[in-house]
C-alpha cells in the first residue's frame, strides 16, 4: 500500500451512526480486534481488553440503560435551570448490529505506587504524579488500539463509531451488564454494523494544528 492508498483509507473513514439490519460476521471483528492490538502501547503491557457484542438483547439493554443515564442528566439540567441538555433524537445504540466494548484493567504500575506513597512529603513528587495523571498511558495505549480498530473496520467496509459519551452516564450499569471485573473499566464502546450512511466531515488544515520546531 502506498502513502495516496493509505491516505484514501484514512481520510474516507468516518463516524457512522446509522446502520444497515444486517449482520456482523464475528470473523471479522476478531480479525480487526486482533490488527488493533498490534497499536503502540504504554511498555508493550498490552493493558487493554475487548468484549464483542453480538447479542441484540444485550445491545439493547446497554441502549437502555444509557437512555435512563442521559434522562436523568437532562432531568438534573432542568432543576439547575441549565440550556437544555441535548438528549439525542434517538437511541441510535438500541439499533447497533453489533458493539465492542473497550476496557483497561485498572493494574497499578510500580512507579505509581512509589509516587503516589512520596507524593505526601515531596513536592516534586507530586508535581509528576499530578503529571502522570494527565499523560495517562492507560487511556493512550488503548486509545491508539481503538484508532486502529475503526480504521480496520472501516478497511472492512464496516462503519462504527468511537463513543465515550454513553458511558459518562452509565458506566457503572454498562460494566455490570457485561460482567466486567472490578478492576476494569470500559472506557469505550464502538456501535458496528454495515453503514446506511455516508457523511462528510472536514478537518483544519494542519497549518492551523501543527508548526515546527527548528
Ligand atoms: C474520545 C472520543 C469520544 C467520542 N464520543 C462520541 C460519543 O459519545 N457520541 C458520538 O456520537 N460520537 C463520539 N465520538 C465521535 C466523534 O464525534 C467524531 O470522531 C468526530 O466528530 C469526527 O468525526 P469523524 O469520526 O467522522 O471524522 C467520539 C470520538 C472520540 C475520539
Amino acid at each position: 500500500m502506498n502513502t495516496e492508498e493509505l491516505a484514501g483509507l484514512i481520510k474516507t473513514r468516518r463516524s457512522i451512526r446509522v446502520w444497515q439490519d444486517k449482520p456482523v460476521p464475528e470473523g471479522l471483528l476478531w480479525q480487526a480486534v486482533e490488527l488493533a492490538t498490534w497499536a503502540p502501547n504504554g511498555a508493550n503491557a498490552q493493558n487493554w481488553h475487548f468484549y464483542i457484542v453480538l447479542n441484540r438483547d444485550l445491545i439493547k439493554s446497554i441502549a437502555d440503560v444509557v437512555a435512563q443515564g442521559m434522562r436523568l442528566m437532562a432531568s438534573w439540567f432542568q432543576q439547575q435551570g441549565a440550556a437544555a441538555f441535548p438528549l439525542p433524537r434517538e437511541n441510535l445504540l438500541a439499533k447497533a448490529p453489533a458493539m465492542i466494548a473497550v476496557g483497561i484493567w485498572r493494574r497499578e504500575y510500580p512507579r505509581e505506587k512509589v509516587l503516589a506513597e512520596r507524593a505526601k512529603t515531596d513536592e516534586k513528587a507530586a508535581e509528576m504524579l499530578q503529571w502522570g495523571s494527565v499523560l495517562n498511558p492507560r487511556l493512550q495505549s488503548v486509545s491508539a488500539a481503538i484508532a486502529y480498530l475503526l480504521l480496520v473496520l472501516h478497511q472492512m467496509g464496516l462503519g462504527a463509531t468511537w463513543m465515550t459519551g454513553p458511558l459518562s452516564v452509565a458506566k457503572g450499569e454498562v460494566e455490570k451488564i457485561l460482567n466486567v471485573p472490578s478492576d476494569m473499566d470500559i472506557v469505550a464502546i464502538i456501535p458496528v454494523g454495515y453503514p446506511a450512511e455516508s457523511p462528510t466531515r472536514e478537518r483544519r488544515p494542519v497549518s492551523e494544528v501543527c508548526e515546527v520546531v527548528r
